[in-house]
């Protein structure tokens, strides 16, 4: 009988995507996943050490994970395996082992290839303390995963760079995932032809750094970003390309004339600035100032005028002052962000930052945080009022809360809804927006590449009219 795996994912869509290929490494184990703890026979945290608030998560999880497995032997089902997966694993699995001892295997963001030979040993282990496969190996995962067992959705995601040799003072993620490694173009590829096989129509590349991104190509030579979109968008049935995370440092012109040259690629994009701020970006060794950033986002506008812009934002950074915080807030007013992520600053252990005497007391990170919001929120808000009356290319992805309303999104990466009937779901539909939220729109199918439906369901073929409901 099969057995059931379950994975609680934290953190970013790094993340997501390794969650998914670990299912692919546990599938010809027999294991089936589930979307609940209890039952499972595994149940794996793929966990997040970005922020404290995020670390934190994991210890209390493991407290109800505890009961649950207690739960399970006193009735006399079989054994719950636990494993700690990720960034905290990484930096912390020590720690988990000592502190929680009803962890069976604790393994880093690059060891869950070799989860078959942990599961065995953790399976056999009778010590009393779990095991741990932390290491930064000299074999890339990548060489050694099986191919997707799965289909990944309409939208799918795909790892091509990891890891960031830029040490931003205040962030754990050279730490925990490591030195910049990325995967040859050519392995990148296979698998792209792989999630199109399997029904994806729209490709995330991921990466920490992911413009930095430089891959043997299949001429040898080291190939760029900007190089490997172009690659991408020339295989069959990729219609739409989006990458993610970027680097303002690494936004070369090649790249930036993807954003005129290849209609694939959406016109979105998320670039972190993190402070407005010239001696805060400083102290934050990002190497770059706010007019660098100002002058590689002009190129871009320049490249595509319709591109929208996110940005993640550090509020509170030791010695920030209120003349800093002043400098992000006419950054955001001069670039006027689509949306932006913004969190409190959070001392992480082992970074630089983390030792600065200067650090910015919770009630003045907290104040300038709603006042940052406050203006993002207003950006994004008029942002999506002006798509009200536009046409917009919809990839329909999932249901919605409502009956019969389907949801999607914009190549803004806004969520849309529809009422539309199930059979638009994994399709790209041309939706004319009636209303906007804050955090997202409605609106009606106008047209849709219907000739696909027709011809898998002749006698229930809709038109446009009909769709529009
Ligand atoms: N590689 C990406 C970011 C990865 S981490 C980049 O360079 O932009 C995602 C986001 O988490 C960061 O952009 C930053 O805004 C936030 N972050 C990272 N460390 C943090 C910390 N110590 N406190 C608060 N936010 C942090
Ligand atoms: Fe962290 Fe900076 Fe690397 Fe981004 S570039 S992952 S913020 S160290
Ligand atoms: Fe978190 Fe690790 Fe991603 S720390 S943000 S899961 S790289």
């Amino acid at each position: 009988m099969a057995k059931k795996l379950y994975i609680k994912t934290y953190g970013c869509q790094m993340n997501v995507y390794d969650t998914v290929r670990m299912t692919d490494v546990l599938a010809p184990l027999g294991y089936e996943t589930t979307d609940r703890p209890d039952g499972a026979d595994m149940v794996i945290l793929n966990t997040c050490h970005i922020r404290e608030k995020a670390s934190e998560k994991v210890f209390s999880e493991l407290g109800q994970l505890r009961k649950l497995r207690d739960r399970r032997e006193s009735e006399g089902g079989d054994r719950m395996l636990i494993g700690v997966a990720g960034c905290v694993a990484q930096a912390e699995g020590e720690e988990i082992l000592r502190r929680a001892k009803h962890v069976d295997m604790v393994f880093g963001p690059q060891t869950y290839h070799r989860l078959p030979e942990m599961v065995a040993e953790a399976l056999g282990n009778t010590s009393g303390r779990g095991i741990s496969d932390t290491d930064f190996p000299v074999e890339s995962k990548f060489d050694f995963l099986p191919e997707e067992s799965q289909a990944h959705g309409s939208s799918a995601f795909l790892s091509v760079q990891e890891g960031c040799d830029k040490f931003c003072t205040f962030c754990v993620v050279p730490y925990t995932r490591g030195a910049e490694f990325s995967r040859p173009v050519t392995a990148i590829v296979d698998e792209a032809r792989r999630l199109v096989a399997n029904g994806s129509r729209e490709i995330t590349l991921l990466g920490q750094n992911v413009n930095g991104f430089h891959g043997e190509g299949p001429d040898g030579k080291s190939w760029r970003l900007g190089r490997l979109l172009r690659e991408l968008a020339e295989v069959d049935g990729i219609e739409r390309l989006r990458y993610i995370t970027s680097h303002p440092n690494d936004m070369d012109d090649e790249l930036i004339q993807t954003h005129r040259d290849l209609s694939e690629l959406m016109p979105y994009l998320h670039l972190p600035i993190q402070s407005g701020s010239d001696r805060i970006l400083e102290m934050m060794n990002r190497k770059h100032t706010g007019d660098d950033y100002r002058r590689v986002i002009g190129k871009l506008r320049d490249a595509c005028p319709e591109l929208a812009l996110s940005s993640d934002f550090i509020i509170g950074f030791p010695g920030e002052t209120d003349q800093d915080f002043a400098d992000t807030l006419r950054l955001v007013t001069d670039i006027n962000y689509a949306q932006a992520y913004s969190f409190k600053y959070s001392p992480r252990p082992g970074t630089p930052a983390a030792g600065i005497d200067a650090q910015v007391p919770e009630d003045v990170k907290s104040k300038r945080l709603a006042m940052l919001q406050e203006l993002l929120n207003a950006q994004q808000i008029s942002f999506n009022q002006s798509m009200v009356g536009k046409t917009l290319s919809v990839l329909v992805e999932r249901k919605g809360r409502e009956e019969g309303q389907l949801g999607g999104r914009s190549p803004y990466m806004q969520s849309v809804f529809i009422q539309a009937p199930e059979r638009l779901m994994g399709q790209i539909v041309d939706v004319r927006i009636e209303t906007a939220r804050p955090n997202s729109l409605t609106g009606s199918v106008v047209t849709g590449d219907f000739g696909v439906l027709d011809a898998h369901n002749g006698d229930d073929a809709i038109t446009a009219m009909e769709a529009r409901i």
